[in-house]
């Protein structure tokens, strides 16, 4: 079978300014004097810094993603960006619905899913995040909110080349609290399910699925080893150097 190869991504959200490339290359050291990573490593900076790391970054092997992306290439769409925009600055993915963008900008999963589809059409790997909010989950609802968004967010054409899922449990997301493993692993093979009946067994099977919310490096080697956890969406602790090789450093293969 084709195990999915893990990629831990950072997600500076609204924060960082160029000289926050500092940061990146102190990373870009460390994983240079590891010897060797099983894990892709990107990094998801504000829009405006995407060129400027793709280049000073170019030769480290850390990937460059976005945060968001319009669903169309162009047009009169103030203060958007188009998914190929993102292609043209060096990016190679964008991360798509995340849950400050569904609560903050009121995105559907319809939207959602126009937007994945644009970042395959431009060529970029859609990182499509899902997760539950508190109330849903002491409702017992969460595995019912994930396979709604789950089917609502992924466009036709989805492969395990062109998209990533990331499980975020909204309540998870900046407080500190992460689920059970157990509860992350019952999500994550929930997600593995309804990827294997969407899309086949193929591709279902080949799919990054990534945990996000609370990540730190003190936790990230358990929910690293959670069956169908193919590594992590990282907000605060991928905004320095130290904390961010942490994590990563649970796929060091010395
Ligand atoms: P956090 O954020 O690691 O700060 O909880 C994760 C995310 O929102 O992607």
């Amino acid at each position: 079978m084709n195990q999915p190869h893990p990629l831990v991504a950072g997600n500076w959200k609204m924060n960082g300014l160029r000289v926050s490339v500092n940061e990146a290359e102190n990373l870009a050291e460390r994983l240079a004097g590891a010897g060797g990573i099983s894990a892709e490593v990107m990094i998801c900076p504000p829009a405006l810094l995407i060129a400027q790391f793709c280049r000073e970054l170019s030769s480290s092997g850390i990937l460059i993603g976005g945060q968001d992306c319009h669903g169309e290439s162009s047009g009169a769409h103030t203060g958007d960006i188009a998914a190929e925009m993102l292609k043209d600055a060096g990016a190679s993915s964008v991360i798509v619905g995340h849950s400050e963008r569904r609560a903050d900008h009121g995105e559907s999963s319809e939207e959602v899913c126009v937007k994945a589809s644009a970042a395959h059409r431009a060529g970029l790997t859609a990182i499509i995040c899902v997760g539950e909010t508190q109330s849903q989950r002491e409702k017992g609802q969460t595995l019912d909110v994930i396979s709604e968004q789950l089917s609502g967010s992924i466009p036709h054409g989805t492969t395990a080349q062109n998209t990533v899922i990331a499980y975020e449990p909204v309540w998870a997301i900046g407080t500190g609290l992460t689920p059970t493993l157990d509860d992350v692993g019952e999500v994550h093979a929930h997600i593995r399910a309804q990827l294997s009946s969407a899309l086949g067994q193929g591709d279902a099977s080949a799919m990054r699925i990534l945990y996000g919310g609370s990540v730190k490096p003190g936790n990230a080697a358990e929910l690293m080893a959670v069956e169908n956890v193919n590594g992590a969406l990282v907000g605060g602790a991928s905004l320095k150097a130290e904390d961010f090789w942490g994590i990563i450093s649970v796929y060091a293969k010395s």
